[in-house]
């Protein structure tokens, strides 16, 4: 077994651990009894019998440069009960009705739907989507676009299959329906905005990206999801020219990422991604790869997999605590700190890579009862 130490030592050399694969976990997402090892999130909420009566004291469980987005806390609560979709003309009850007020809103889910939506769902500012307690898939058409607002939380939806959008009238505000062009087919995409928050969602097989973060978005944490079946997971810029990307700070911790994986765990370009206590069950090219110098900080991750990251002069990538499994290595690169900064309220501890099967083993949607810890 390599030590801490050694890894500490490969700056600018590839170097590469040969590990016995020694750990067994659990590869099942849905899972709900509350575990002894509960990450630093969940053990803001879980454990609390009475989460279903007090829904908005989630907003005050995120952590890492994401944990400011408040959502619809001091909104009111709106129940989704129709599962049908009209981009152009929501009625009261779905989805999309929700989404687009221009007040904020805690949105909850009345039974387990399927939502298919017939475009691009764009979301206002100030609003979540609260999945605890039914089953709630968005899939087999257009799924989620947040362009150019802030304070988005999505908690404990499935998403998948995602197909791209068409051009076309899409509501967007009460005021507002604007001329789409089509989207590409992301689970999440994440434009221009900021203070978002994604957590305990599953993301599976879609035309493109399963979360986007792109065009200037910062301030975002991607917690306790579970990903699956597809390609290019993550992408964290869109373009190695466009500049502005580098404002984005991005937190990607508690994920589990699955199997049928093949790269972008995330990819980076120009920002700041730290990327810690993340299960990697598997993956095909890469799991962490990245263009135009961006930074990004592995931390207390756990790789299962025998891969190659990409290396390129000039980043700064450090890898601190993991645990590589199975063949699994990281090459680092670049001088000067890597550390995220945090503020006191943003900032968490992060674990040795050994604890994080324990602590991700929940990692997707939660299937929670009122009236009992999750
Ligand atoms: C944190 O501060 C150090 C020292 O000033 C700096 O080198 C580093 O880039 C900062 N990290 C981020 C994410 O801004």
């Amino acid at each position: 077994m390599a030590s801490k130490s050694s890894l500490l030592l490969a700056f600018t050399l590839l170097t590469c651990f040969t590990l016995t694969l020694q750990d067994s976990y659990s590869t099942q997402p849905y899972t709900n009894t509350p575990k002894k090892a509960m990450n630093t999130i969940d053990s803001c909420w879980r454990r609390k019998a009475n989460w279903a009566a007090n829904r908005r004291a989630l907003a005050d469980c995120a952590v890492g440069y994401g944990k400011d987005a408040i959502g619809g806390k001091f909104g009111a609560y709106y129940v989704v009960t129709n599962p049908s979709d009209d981009p152009i003309n929501p009625k009261p009850g779905t989805l999309r009705y929700g989404i687009i007020q221009a007040n904020p809103l805690w949105i909850t889910f009345a039974k387990n739907m399927v939502i298919t939506l017939k475009n691009e769902l764009i979301m206002n500012s100030y609003k979540t989507i609260d999945g605890r307690g039914a089953k709630v898939e968005i899939a087999y058409g257009p799924c989620i676009t947040i362009q150019g607002v802030s304070h988005v939380i999505i908690h404990g939806i499935s998403i998948h299959d995602c197909k791209p959008g068409k051009s076309g009238l899409v509501i967007s505000t009460p005021l507002h329906v604007g001329h789409r062009l089509g989207c590409d087919g992301d689970g999440i995409s994440i434009f221009a905005s900021s203070n978002v928050w994604i957590d305990h969602c599953s993301l599976s097989r879609s035309s493109d990206g399963l979360i986007d973060v792109i065009h200037a978005s910062t301030a975002v944490t991607i917690s306790n999801n579970h990903f699956s079946q597809h390609d290019k997971v993550m992408l964290l810029g869109h373009d190695d020219k466009f500049s502005a990307d580098k404002i984005m700070k991005v937190t990607i911790i508690y994920n589990h990422f699955g199997p049928g994986l093949v790269q972008r765990m995330p990819r980076v370009r120009l920002g700041y991604a730290h990327v810690a206590n993340n299960m990697y069950e598997a993956w095909q090219l890469y799991a962490i790869g990245g263009s135009s110098n961006p930074t990004i900080y592995s931390q207390g991750n756990y790789f299962n997999a025998p891969n190659y990251l990409e290396h390129k002069q000039n980043w700064k990538w450090r890898s601190s605590m993991d645990r590589f499994m199975n063949g699994a290595y990281f090459v680092q690169s670049g001088y000067g700190s890597c550390s995220p900064n945090y503020s006191k309220s943003q900032s968490f501890t992060v674990v040795d890579g050994s604890m994080v099967p324990a602590i991700t083993s929940d990692a997707g949607p939660l299937f929670c009862n009122v009236n009992k810890p999750c």
